[in-house]
């Protein structure tokens, strides 16, 4: 009698993390608000409106506020762009500020970040109605952040998204050993503060941290938004490690026709073999952005309805 046997050959087990894929998931957030501001104008109620504030002629910023115009339109909403010279004053700018709070047509205020220099950042943005502010870069928003037991009117936009991500992919924030790379107001510290709000236990990497290397290697839930082309190998990633890459760096590459091409702050093809997910660049968190603050516009609108 011949006996065979029922047991697949030995295979080496390669990991390959899984894809999070972040513009497939921002078109469902975009579908989901696109769909509700069409319930909202055919009940009569008025579109909810963005303005966004663009000061001088960065190429960077007045693409990203073009983007977030065009995505108004395409779900539905209004959007008012207030270009700006780069020499304007404080007071002239606030008194733009000012308008634009007391204009009812108006539910969302994102003033595009950075300013130029000799503008006050903080006292541009704590003049934002808190209900408006839909970027949550306004110090009562982030202060109710950083606080237990209080909540915040909106989350900023670039972390709520990464936390979305994270949690449409199924990957368990609470108890979770989470670590951010970077500390910038837009990106790090509101990623570590929801975060710590999910109760994770968190550590934030910054350019005087020593031993990055081991530190990340501890991460279960790694955000990397430092700035820094490929800076994350992936001998640095714990096995079955969740890797959140915000960056954003352009390299040449001669086999595009740009001549260049859009990497992260994370090694991306050797992070995928170690990590359990990984979202992907482009096409991971930037997609994203734009989702979080179309929704953000939408709550605006229904707070400022009184829903
Ligand atoms: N600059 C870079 N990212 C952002 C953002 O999310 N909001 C604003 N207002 N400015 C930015």
């Amino acid at each position: 009698m011949i006996l065979v046997s029922m047991t697949e050959p030995k295979m080496e087990k390669i990991m390959t993390a899984q894809i999070i894929d972040g513009k497939l998931i921002a078109a469902q957030v975009r579908e989901n608000v696109a769909a509700e501001v069409a319930k909202r104008t055919a009940e009569g109620k008025a579109k909810p409106v963005l303005a966004t504030v663009l000061i001088g002629d960065r190429v960077d910023s007045a693409a990203y506020v073009s983007a977030k115009g065009k995505a108004c339109l395409e779900l539905g909403m209004g959007s008012i762009n207030q270009h700006l010279p780069a020499d304007i004053s404080q007071e002239e700018l606030e008194k733009v500020i000012r308008d634009l709070n007391a204009d009812p047509a108006v539910n969302g205020i994102l003033v595009q970040l950075p300013l130029p220099e000799h503008l006050n950042e903080e006292r541009v943005l704590q003049l934002i109605s808190i209900e408006k502010d839909v970027d949550g870069f306004s110090p009562i928003n982030i202060g109710r952040l950083a606080q237990k037991g209080r909540e915040p009117v909106f989350v900023p936009c670039t972390p709520g998204g990464c936390i979305y991500l994270l949690e449409q992919a199924g990957v368990k924030i609470e108890g979770a050993n989470a670590v951010v790379l970077g500390r910038s107001n837009i990106v790090g510290m509101p990623a570590a503060l929801l975060l710590i709000g999910k109760n994770a236990t968190v550590t934030v990497c910054h350019s005087r941290t020593k031993n990055l290397e081991s530190v990340v290697r501890q991460a279960d839930i790694l955000i990397a938004a430092i700035g820094k082309t490929q800076m994350v190998r992936g001998s640095w990633i714990k096995p079955g490690a969740a890797v959140i890459d915000v960056g954003i760096n352009s390299i040449p590459d001669a086999s595009k026709k740009s001549g260049h091409r859009l990497v992260g702050d994370v090694n991306f093809d050797e992070a995928k073999e170690v990590a359990g997910f990984i979202t992907p660049v482009p096409g991971g968190v930037g997609p994203m952005t734009i989702a979080m603050l179309m929704k953000n516009t939408l709550r605006a609108a229904q707070i400022q309805q009184g829903e």
